[in-house]
């Protein structure tokens, strides 16, 4: 299995492109299914996660084909066609790989009135069930069964009537999985309480240019109107906010200046109020965001919480960053349990933290050594290169195939910048 090697205390400065959104096109992906006409995204991220996303979608018929595919070009172009689905059964090889293939159930219900798809099984960041998705599926008409480690939607005969539902708690994915299946209903469906993760707004946003009706879009109340139909689109994906944010993490533990070209200011308005809050200078640009970091970082209390809140997926590599911070810092993480586990390896590069339940205290420290250390979640592993990036000596992170999920061409990137890291095959 390949490792990582960071030879760190390298100033990061240049520029370094955002790619597409990863958690955006995972969603924009399956909506390809409700429809018979083309759909062609552009800006798609090169990630193991997409690729196994355009499996799976094959696996229902769906023919997808892939242009700038030059090694030069960030980005890649799809055009996916559900002229007819084969199957609506998303199988555990596929879904096993990837919890986010729960995402084909709302898509598949809405287009063929039924849909079986795996359930996702455990998770390294907790448990993550999907009841809220379900429950929300069953307020606009579906019947639900659960046998066999599978869960069947089915729609009435006639389709789904549409209703309204209330999340008890606010989940991306299952307002996501709703609203995929809401825009196809015989009447309207209301769900309060929704996410508003800037990729929901991505993904209104497409189903709005296949011709969807929804009101709302932004805010945690949406009201879809059912259409008959919806037709083929061209859709951008959105810059990536995690990738932006973990960038300027990475430049500012090593004191650097980067420009993140592509990302939008306007979506990380918290990471954006975190790292100023720890005494990085961060603005907006003609063509992205410049990040940088010239004096000591600050200490930074925070709790990680939904949009507009500070994002779950930030927390790791904000805690690399703080952990050489001059004082203590406070970081309390609300949405998942057990999304700590990069902290016993910050440890073992020299960081002082101790995590207690939902609360991590960092203690920052005057400098952060080299060590092997092992990536256990795909942030959790970019927390260990952030660290690596300003520890003396040498670290080696195994097991990226994490960071190979969600981090597109991540050592080249970081290697523009100034890093001296390589990627290395193990025997
Ligand atoms: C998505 C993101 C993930 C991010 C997370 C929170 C994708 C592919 N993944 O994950 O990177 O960390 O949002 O911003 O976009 N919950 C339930 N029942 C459910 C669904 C969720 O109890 O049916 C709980 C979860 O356990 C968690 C909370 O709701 O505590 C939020 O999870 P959710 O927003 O659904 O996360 P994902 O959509 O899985």
């Amino acid at each position: 299995m390949d490792k990582i090697i960071i030879h760190g205390q390298k100033r990061l400065s240049g520029i370094v492109p955002v790619s597409g959104a990863k958690n955006s096109a995972l969603t924009l992906l399956p909506c390809a299914l409700l429809t018979d006409e083309p759909l062609t995204l552009r800006n798609l991220p090169r990630l193991a996660d997409i690729d196994s996303f355009q499996h799976l979608m094959n696996q229902f018929g769906v023919s997808t084909t892939i242009a700038g595919s030059r090694p030069e070009d960030f980005g890649r172009v799809m055009t996916l066609a559900a002229t007819r689905l084969t199957s609506t059964t998303a199988p555990y090889e596929l879904v096993r790989k990837m919890r986010a293939s729960i995402l084909v159930l709302g898509p598949l219900l809405a287009r063929a009135g039924e849909a079986t798809v795996s359930l996702p099984g455990g998770c390294a960041i907790g448990n993550r069930p999907i009841d809220l998705h379900l429950k929300a599926l069953e307020a606009f008409g579906a019947t639900i069964e659960l046998a066999a480690g599978y869960v069947r939607a089915i729609a009435p005969d006639g389709g789904l009537p549409g209703g309204r539902y209330t999340f008890p708690v606010v989940s991306v994915g299952a307002t996501e999985n709703a609203l995929m299946a809401a825009v196809l209903v015989k009447g309207t469906c209301v769900l309060h309480n929704a996410a508003r993760e800037p990729e929901i707004v991505d993904l209104c946003n497409l189903l709005v240019a296949m011709g969807a009706q929804i009101e709302g879009i932004g805010t945690s109340d949406l009201t879809i109107h059912g259409v008959d139909r919806l037709h083929g689109a061209t859709y951008m994906v959105m810059p990536d906010r995690i990738e932006a944010g973990s960038y300027a993490c990475a430049a500012a533990i090593t004191g650097g200046e980067v420009e993140l070209k592509g990302a939008r200011i306007e979506d990380m308005e918290a990471t954006v109020q975190a790292l100023r809050d720890a005494g990085v200078q961060v603005e907006a640009t003609a063509t992205g965001i410049k990040v940088a970091a010239d004096g000591p970082l600050r200490p930074v209390t925070l709790s990680t919480a939904p949009y507009p809140g500070f994002a779950t997926d930030m927390q790791a590599q904000l805690m690399a960053m703080l952990c050489r911070a001059e004082g203590t810092s406070v970081l309390t993480e609300t949405i998942f349990e057990n999304r700590y586990m990069h902290v016993p390896e910050l440890n073992r590069m020299g960081a002082k933290i101790s995590a207690q339940g939902r609360t991590a205290v960092v203690q920052g420290v005057p400098k952060l050594t080299g060590a092997e250390v092992m990536a256990t979640d795909l942030r959790a592993s970019m927390s260990l290169i952030i660290a690596g990036l300003a520890a003396e000596g040498e670290t080696q992170v195994s097991r990226i195939y994490h960071l190979d999920r969600g981090y597109e061409r991540l050592e080249e990137k970081l290697a523009l910048m100034g890093a001296d890291i390589e990627r290395v095959g193990s025997d």
